[in-house]
């Protein structure tokens, strides 16, 4: 047995990334262990499946008007008393801070539901929809300063049908997230990841 990464995820609603990773992680196939998640909305459904499985859980609303300075800080102490190594974001809606950002250099992966670089931002399976592609999908990446702009870790790619909606393009996208997810979370503790400038380079096997 080699070393567990000790993983935080951060969330804000339904959570069901952090339940593929909860689940990937409890079957053994990653050597990683939840140790935190944390939730900028007390509402979120995520933060009901991190009790289910005695995962800490913790709320920094936003609704305490901390800066965004203070509210990052507040969220760094949070994920260094539980020894996090690694930070997951799985839905959550804030941006971070630089000052975030230097703490867990090469450290912080997010999901995004398109095929990065077309449609960074928000509701982007309705923007694939108008655009007219015929393909979109999902990217894990590792997160930088930009918006959805880090290096990229993995990608999946589905078709998009003529009959498409947004609800049924982004059911057959977050299949595809939930299988990825875990699998870039197992590479990097694995340890087999190598990054160049902005490339990701798989090692090993
Ligand atoms: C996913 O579509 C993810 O790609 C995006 O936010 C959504 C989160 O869904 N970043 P869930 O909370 O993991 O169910």
């Amino acid at each position: 047995m080699g070393t567990v990464l000790p993983v935080g995820v951060l969330v804000s609603g339904r959570g069901s990334n952090l339940q593929a990773i909860i689940e990937a992680v409890e079957e053994g196939n990653i050597p990683a262990e939840i140790r935190v998640v944390i939730s900028n909305n007390p509402d979120a459904r995520a933060l009901e499946r991190a009790e289910r499985y005695g995962i800490p859980a913790e709320v920094v609303s936003d609704k305490e008007f901390l800066s965004k300075v203070e509210y990052d800080k507040r969220l760094v102490d949070i994920l260094k008393d539980k020894g996090v190594e690694l930070v997951a974001l799985a839905g959550f809606m804030r941006i971070l801070t630089r000052d975030f950002i230097s703490t867990f250099p090469q450290r912080i992966i997010n999901i995004h539901p398109s095929l990065l670089p077309a449609f960074p931002g928000l509701n982007v399976q309705k923007k694939a929809i108008e655009y007219g592609v015929k393909f979109s999908g999902c990217t894990v990446h590792f997160v930088d300063e930009g918006i959805d702009t880090g290096p990229i870790i993995i990608q999946a790619a589905v078709p998009v049908h003529d009959d498409d909606t947004e609800e049924t393009l982004s059911e057959r996208i977050l299949r595809e997230e939930h299988r990825i997810y875990p699998q870039a979370i197992q590479l990097i503790a694995e340890e087999r990841l190598e990054v160049v400038g902005r490339r990701v380079n798989y090692l090993g096997r």
